[in-house]
């Protein structure tokens, strides 16, 4: 868990191309472990797999009654919790609020040559109508992530520039960013000989329907 402390608000809000802060080993490494044991195999009919778009090949599970114990008591305890919620509103300054039902977050896998092409996520947050979707909050479960496997997470100013940032999907990394028209994604192809995983949880705010868009661009 981490602590919204003045210096971690400064340097989340100051970042480029959007808000965004990169924290590692917040997490307890044997409850990170646990989750990995009970991480679903890759044949296993629990992934809805999407290999087929040109816009990504990933793999996801949404629902929690599909997850094993202690991954399902994460989201439901930490993830969704009180303490955190409760740091993220200090972080961005938002009144924050989870998503029970996760969708389309929960736990995100890449296989070899998976991607992701960059874009912009839709604002609206899937089953409600008064809610906008703000934050993606990433936990990378990688620990035989190396140099030269590629998938880093990268974020962009301008899709048609140079990317802007870079974050390697290291065991025990968290990344935090404003969604809000944020262009982001890893459109090269992942080489590493294990799946690519990681835990992904949005939180929204409320708002007006005139403020919600459902287009992935
Ligand atoms: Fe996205």
């Amino acid at each position: 868990m981490f602590k919204a402390t003045p210096e971690i608000c400064k340097e989340y809000s100051e970042a480029k191309p959007q808000p965004h802060i990169v924290l590692d080993n917040i997490w307890d490494e044997d409850l990170l472990k646990e989750i990995i044991s009970e991480w679903p195999e890759e044949k296993d009919s629990r992934w809805f797999q999407n290999n087929t778009s040109p816009k990504a090949n990933k793999r996801r599970i949404c629902a929690l009654s599909s997850m094993g114990t202690t991954t399902r008591k994460f989201f439901e305890e930490t993830l969704h919790g009180k303490g955190l919620l409760k740091e993220l509103n200090i972080l961005t300054g938002i009144e924050i609020f989870p998503n029970p039902k996760l969708t389309p977050g929960g736990l995100h896998e890449s296989p070899h040559g998976g991607f992701l092409r960059v874009h912009t996520d839709p604002s609206a947050a899937i089953g409600f109508s008064d809610r906008h979707r703000v934050l993606n909050f990433l936990i990378y479960l990688n620990p035989d992530w190396k140099e030269g496997d590629g998938g880093e997470l990268g974020l962009w100013e301008d899709p048609r520039k140079e990317c802007t940032k870079k974050v390697a999907p290291k065991f025990n990394r968290t990344l935090i960013f404003d969604v809000r028209d944020a262009w982001h994604g890893h459109p090269e192809p992942y080489l590493g000989s294990s799946p690519r995983r990681c835990i992904c949880v949005f939180y929204n705010r409320k708002c007006s329907d005139k403020q919600i868009s459902i287009k992935w661009v």
